[in-house]
């Protein structure tokens, strides 16, 4: 076991990260001094597989549990879900000394937190992530949102958990082609802050895909550590957090244009991860050869790496123009500077669909 801290001041907490934890929650709660009681999130899928150790190893510790179950998928996280746990909190008098456990993917995360940054004006949070995309990216943080019909990620709050608790073996039971999702928010987390870390991913990618679970251990933690060190610097993404969006400009306009159905995230990351480093390399801020490497790691997640032939590149203009990050009609879209570094630079949709034709 090991534990990674998210060093916030008073809203610091800890990463707790092994194998066979679930039945350790409630010890790990006490010893973060959470009482009240306890409200567990999840799907009924994930219930079904995890629910239930959690609830032993918190009853086991003396708190008073709930389960609180929300459709599965993220058609499903709106603010009509948000209303089954706000009923099932007001029905379940919860108070505001309770905690909400997210058990679940990004998903039961971000809504979780959101139920819990709201409930009452807030009340505490724990997030148990059983994705890889949760594990590396979505629990660490304490962004939290649910969707409008209009648009992903538009009604949200920033709450940081107290605890987050990665237990690996949850990923034994995911399907392959999450996994291989999540492992494009690791292979991220490379190129933007560690090379080291990159290097370490091309050298274990085959034992990483394999599950090996020391491989896949040493992998979590040090993509949980970059992210932490992020949001350590620049929590409420005023300005160096928004490197984590490496990939994702060209990565969101993907997924809108397909309708949110074709692509995972993640897929659509690795895509926009590879056009993004293109865009760096056309600009000279990042080599060929790094270029080359990104592509190479990301073919060997079983990541799709490029544009679909059905797609073209002016068909994402307008996903481009709707990006969050926008202002006055520029993207501020986040290049590497080769392998372990960043840079910002504001571009115009047209802009970056003109010069990545032209580089491609
Ligand atoms: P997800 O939560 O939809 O989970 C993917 C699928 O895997 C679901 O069907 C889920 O039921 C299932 N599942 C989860 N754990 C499982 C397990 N251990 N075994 C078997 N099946 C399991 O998807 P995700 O990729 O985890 O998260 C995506 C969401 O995360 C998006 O809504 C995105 O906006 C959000 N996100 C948030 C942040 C953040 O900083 N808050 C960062 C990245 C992504
Ligand atoms: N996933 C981006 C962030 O947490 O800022």
């Amino acid at each position: 076991m090991q534990t990674v801290t998210v060093n916030l001041g008073q809203r610091s907490y800890p990463i707790e990260l092994g194998e066979g934890l679930l039945s350790r929650v409630g010890e790990m709660m006490k010893a973060q001094g959470i009482a009240g009681r306890v409200g567990i999130v999840s799907n009924p899928p994930v219930a079904g597989l995890y629910a239930e150790e959690v609830r032993e190893s918190l009853q086991g510790a003396g708190y008073e549990t709930s389960l609180v179950l929300i459709p599965e998928g993220e058609g499903h996280k709106n603010t009509a879900s948000l209303g089954l746990i706000y009923d099932a909190l007001v029905g379940r008098r919860f108070d505001r000394g309770a905690t909400l456990i997210a058990l679940g993917g990004g998903v039961i995360g971000d809504i979780t937190g959101f139920a819990a940054a709201t409930f009452l004006r807030g009340i505490g949070f724990v997030q148990i992530p059983t994705t890889l995309l949760a594990q590396v990216d979505a629990s660490v943080g304490g962004k939290t949102a649910v969707n409008h019909e209009q648009g992903k990620n538009l009604i949200g709050a920033f709450h940081q958990p107290r605890l987050v608790v990665i237990d690996m073996k949850t990923l034994r039971t995911l399907p392959q082609r999450e996994f291989a999702a999540g492992m494009a928010e690791v292979i991220k987390h490379g190129i933007i802050q560690d090379a080291g870390y990159f290097g370490f991913l091309e050298d274990g990618m085959d034992s990483l895909m394999r599950m090996d679970p020391a491989a896949l251990e040493t992998a979590v933690a040090g993509s949980c550590r970059i992210k932490a060190a992020v949001v350590e610097q620049d929590e409420r993404e005023q300005d160096r957090r928004a490197i984590l969006n490496f990939g994702h400009t060209i990565g969101h306009a993907l997924e809108s244009f397909t309708g949110y159905e074709r692509f995972l995230h993640g897929e659509a990351v690795a895509i926009g991860m590879i056009q993004a480093a293109a865009l760096s390399a056309s600009r000279g801020v990042c080599g060929a050869a790094e270029l080359g490497r990104i592509e190479a790691l990301v073919r060997r997640a079983g990541l799709p790496w490029r544009i679909p032939d059905d797609i073209a590149l002016a068909d994402l203009v307008d996903g481009l123009e709707l990006d969050k990050k926008s202002h006055a009609g520029k993207i501020k879209f986040v290049l590497c500077e080769g392998i372990g570094g960043t840079r910002f630079q504001w571009f115009s949709a047209a802009e970056i669909v003109r010069e990545l034709a032209s580089g491609l």
